[in-house]
C-alpha cells in the first residue's frame, strides 16, 4: 500500500539514519525505504521529490543541494589519506557529493543497493559491460538496439576478445535460453528498445538469468525511466539508463545512470568508473536532479499523449503499422501491461512508401522538431534508417545487415493535442516552421490552436 500523508509525517519527523553506501556527513530521512521491496512503500512520485541525503551537522539545510565543484580536498595529515579515501571526499573522479546525492536519488527509485552517475548513457553501457566481461567471454544482446550500443557491441567490444550472439528484441527469453554457451557472462537487454519499441519480459529475463550461474543480466530501461519500470524488482542485476532523455528530461544534460541489487557489483562497477573517468560533471549531476524531481509528471503526460497519438496513426490509411507497447496490437502488450506502469512516451510507426516516404514524412513538419534523441519537452521526431540507425553511425555494412524498418518513424512528444487537431496545418515547408518562431502572431495562433484542442 503506498504511504499515506500522516505516515508520511511521522517518518519524516522520526530519527534518522545513515545510509550505507553514503558519506559519512550525509544522512537519509527515516522512512525513505532503501530498497523498493521494504516493507513501508511511498510512491514513487514521493521519492522523487524528498530523497535528498542531509547534513547531520546542521539545524537548517539547503533543501537543493550544493554544487559541489572542487576536484580536490585537503587533509592534515598523510595518515589521513587513506582513510578519507574510503569514506570522504578526496578527489572528485573518485567521488563527488552533487553527484552522489543524484545517484542516490535515482537509485531510490530504481529499489537498487547503489547507483552511479556517468557521462553519458554510453559511458554507463560500456563501463558495465567492461567491468564484467573478459577476453574469452560471450555476450548475447537484441537487434535491433540503440545504435551506439549495437556500434560498440558489434565493432569495438570483439577487440577485447569478447564473442556476441545477436537475438531478436523482444523475443521469448527461450531465444537467449538457446544462445547460452560454457562462456556466456552477459545477457543483455534493452526494453522497450529502440526504435521498434519491442518489449522484453523482465520476470523471464530475471529468472533465466538467476537460473544460469555466473550470467549476468543487463537492462537498458532508457525509453520507460524507473517510474515506468524497475528491471532491478525482477532481480535483473545492471539496469542502465541514459538520463539524458526522460530521467534529465529537458535536452541540456547528457548523463547516464546505473543501479544494481549486488553490493560486491555495485563496488567493482564503482571502481571500474573511478578508473575509467566515466564520471559525471557537478553542474550535470545538478540539472539531472532537477530533472528527476518532475520524472513522474512528465512521464504521465508523455503517455497519455503517445497512447492517443498511436491510436490516431493506427487508423490511418497512410500509416502500415504502429509500434507502441500499449496499443493491443503490439506483440509484447500484454508483457508491457504487466510490468510497466504507463506505456512510455515514444511511438515508431511506419509509412506506406517506405524509405523516401519515411524521409519525406519528417521534412514536412512544422511543430516536432526534426531531431534525434528523445526524452525532453519538446517535440521530436527522427527517421532512424537516414539518423540514428543509418549509414553515417552505424557504418555501410552494419547498416546494410540492420532490421530497421526503412519507412520507419521514431517519434516523441509531450505536448501533442495540438497535432491531433490541426492535422491538415501539419504538412509544411520547413521555412514555414522557421517563420513562425519569429512571428508573434503566428505564435499567438498557436497557443490559441492549442487551448482549442484542450478544451476538447
Ligand atoms: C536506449 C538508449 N540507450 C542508451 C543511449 C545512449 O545514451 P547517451 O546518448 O546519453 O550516451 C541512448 C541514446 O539515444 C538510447 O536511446
Amino acid at each position: 500500500m503506498p504511504l499515506d500523508p500522516l505516515w508520511f509525517i511521522i517518518l519524516s519527523f522520526s530519527p534518522k539514519k545513515k545510509c550505507k553506501l553514503e558519506n559519512v556527513d550525509y544522512l537519509h530521512l527515516e522512512g525513505v525505504p532503501e530498497s523498493y521491496h521494504d516493507s513501508v512503500e511511498l510512491h514513487i512520485e514521493t521519492i522523487a521529490v524528498t530523497s535528498i541525503p542531509r547534513n547531520k551537522a546542521s539545524l537548517a539545510r539547503p533543501v537543493v543541494p550544493p554544487i559541489s565543484v572542487a576536484t580536490t580536498y585537503e587533509i592534515d595529515k598523510c595518515e589521513d589519506f587513506a582513510e578519507a579515501i574510503k569514506n570522504e571526499y578526496v578527489y572528485s573522479r573518485f567521488g563527488n557529493h552533487t553527484c552522489q546525492v543524484v545517484a542516490e536519488v535515482i537509485n531510490k527509485l530504481e529499489g537498487g543497493i547503489g547507483g552511479l552517475v556517468f557521462s553519458s548513457g554510453m559511458a554507463a553501457i560500456t563501463t558495465s559491460l567492461l567491468a564484467n566481461l573478459d577476453a574469452g567471454d560471450h555476450l548475447i544482446a537484441p537487434d535491433p538496439v540503440y545504435s551506439g550500443t549495437h556500434k560498440y557491441l558489434e565493432q569495438m567490444l570483439p577487440h577485447h576478445g569478447v564473442e556476441i550472439s545477436w537475438v531478436t528484441a523482444g523475443c521469448h527469453v527461450d531465444e537467449y535460453r538457446k544462445l547460452v554457451k560454457k562462456n556466456t557472462k552477459v545477457l543483455y537487454a534493452e526494453t522497450p528498445a529502440n526504435p521498434t519499441m519491442a518489449v522484453t519480459d523482465m520476470e523471464e529475463f530475471g529468472r533465466l538469468g538467476n537460473s544460469l550461474p555466473g550470467v549476468m543480466t543487463m537492462v537498458d530501461a532508457t525509453f520507460a525511466s524507473p517510474y515506468l519500470l524497475q528491471p532491478l524488482k525482477y532481480d535483473v542485476d545492471i539496469s542502465i539508463h541514459s538520463c539524458t532523455k526522460y530521467l534529465g528530461g529537458h535536452s541540456d544534460v547528457l548523463a547516464g545512470f546505473v543501479s544494481t541489487r549486488r553490493l560486491e557489483l555495485f563496488e567493482k562497477l564503482s571502481s571500474y568508473q573511478k578508473s575509467m573517468g566515466s564520471t559525471l560533471s557537478p553542474f550535470d549531476a545538478y540539472l539531472l536532479l532537477r530533472g528527476v524531481r518532475t520524472l513522474h509528471v512528465r512521464m504521465d503526460r508523455h503517455s497519455s499523449n503517445a497512447l492517443r497519438i498511436a491510436q490516431y496513426l493506427e487508423q490511418h490509411p497512410k500509416i502500415l503499422k504502429v509500434y507502441y507497447p500499449g496499443l493491443p496490437s503490439h506483440p509484447q502488450h500484454e508483457i508491457a501491461k504487466k510490468q510497466m506502469k504507463l506505456f512510455g512516451g515514444m511511438v515508431s510507426f511506419e509509412l506506406k512508401g517506405g524509405l523516401q516516404a519515411g524521409k519525406t514524412f519528417v521534412e514536412s513538419l512544422r511543430i516536432p522538431h526534426l531531431a534525434v534523441s528523445l526524452g525532453g519537452v519538446e517535440s521530436l521526431i527522427e527517421h532512424p534508417a537516414s539518423m540514428t540507425h543509418g549509414k553515417a553511425l552505424l557504418g555501410e555494412e552494419a547498416f546494410k545487415q540492420s532490421t530497421v524498418p526503412l519507412g520507419l518513424v521514431r517519434f516523441r512528444h509531450i505536448f501533442l493535442l495540438w497535432m491531433q487537431r490541426n492535422k491538415a496545418k501539419l504538412v509544411k515547408e520547413r521555412k514555414d516552421h522557421n517563420n513562425t518562431f519569429q512571428d508573434p502572431a503566428m505564435n499567438r495562433k498557436q497557443t490559441v490552436l492549442l487551448q482549442e484542442s484542450k478544451a476538447k
